[in-house]
């Protein structure tokens, strides 16, 4: 199985940024966990970060044929994004979209979710956990 990670607007700051509620682990880490949890599975995994909207759908676009499913951070896109949404449908395999924060125990804004109707599955308030959830139920779910 081929697993695109995607992280999109501000996760490239993780650790720096807002540690109260991201905590103070950094992306690379994440990839680094990531990575090695895929090597345990078997996952083949590719890692991706942009603050870009279109350079996140062209992604999504170029790297379809080649990627079985997707696990998606897209940061505040997720709350505003139909384009991202569209994309994501577009793929037409799975889609698990990863919040490290609750982000309904947050502002209300945050509660509007836009690319979540894309996806199959989303988890919200787990930490990086909740990257390692999606791993794992895709690599053994036969999703
Ligand atoms: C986030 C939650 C979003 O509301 C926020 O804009 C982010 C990160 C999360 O992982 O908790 O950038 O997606």
């Amino acid at each position: 199985m081929r697993v695109l990670v995607l992280n999109g607007p501000n996760l490239g700051t993780l650790g720096r940024r807002e540690p109260e509620v991201y905590g103070t682990r950094t992306l690379a880490d994440l990839e680094a966990l990531l990575t090695a949890r895929a090597g345990e599975l078997g996952v083949q995994l590719r890692c991706l970060q942009s603050n870009h909207e279109g350079q996140l759908i062209d992604w999504i676009e170029r790297e379809a044929a080649g990627t079985d499913a997707i696990v998606i951070n897209p940061g505040a896109l997720s709350h505003t994004s139909l384009a991202l949404a569209d994309a994501l449908r577009g793929f037409g395999k799975p889609v698990i979209e990863v919040h490290i924060s609750n982000v309904f125990a947050r502002e209300p804004d945050r509660h509007r979710m836009v690319t979540a109707a894309a996806a199959k599955a989303v988890i919200s308030g787990l930490g990086f956990e909740g990257y390692l959830a999606a791993l794992n139920y895709l690599a053994t779910s036969g999703a």
